[in-house]
């Protein structure tokens, strides 16, 4: 091999690789594009919560409730008890206060739902759509967190079925 064909296999070998990484800068360019364009199509839904109140159970600790046909009288006077201790400063049982009216909830709410709001309003209003509707209804002021045991918190919901 002479000195003129080692120069042109020199010559040849940058240019090939300069070729090759024109032809890799496109195509990343190209696929970079790729996604952007699909995240503006298609948005990804804000919350997998369902639309309807009766099937949202909320966020927090309880998972899933399901109430009994029966209403048991002994439990809900001990939720009535512990309704008037630390409740009605906010809440009146039929009436509309500084808190919405608990009566007919069951109407309106899964039970589950109603158990995070007492245990956890505080994660409620920031990651639970319907939470978030009802502190705007509310003006912006949030329910309390009472610090109530699953226990009483479940007393307190056979108390809301007596009314
Ligand atoms: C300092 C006032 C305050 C106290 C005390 C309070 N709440 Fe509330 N509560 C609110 C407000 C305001 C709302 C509505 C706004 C919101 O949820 O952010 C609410 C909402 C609720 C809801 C949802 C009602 C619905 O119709 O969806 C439930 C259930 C509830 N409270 C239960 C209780 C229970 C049980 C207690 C006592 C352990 C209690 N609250 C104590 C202010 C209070």
């Amino acid at each position: 091999m002479n000195s003129k064909t080692n120069l042109l296999l020199i010559v040849l070998t940058f240019l090939g690789v300069f070729i090759a990484s024109c032809g890799a800068d496109g195509d990343a360019s190209a696929s970079r594009s790729t996604p952007a364009t699909t995240e503006t199509t298609d948005p990804k839904p804000q919350s997998d919560a369902p639309a309807d109140p009766m099937q949202d159970k909320g966020v927090g600790p309880v998972k899933d409730l399901t109430l009994p046909a029966e209403i048991d009288q002994a439990m809900a006077a001990e939720g009535e008890k512990i309704y008037k201790e630390k409740c009605t400063a906010c809440h009146k049982p039929t009436k509309k206060y500084i808190g919405p009216a608990p009566k007919g909830i069951f109407e309106r709410r899964h039970p589950a739902w109603v158990m995070n709001m007492i245990l956890n309003p505080e994660g409620m209003v920031k990651e639970n759509e319907q939470a978030k509707k009802l502190l705007m209804e509310f003006n912006g002021t949030p329910m309390a967190n009472q610090g109530l045991t699953e226990e009483q918190a479940r007393k307190v919901l056979e108390y809301f079925r007596t009314l």
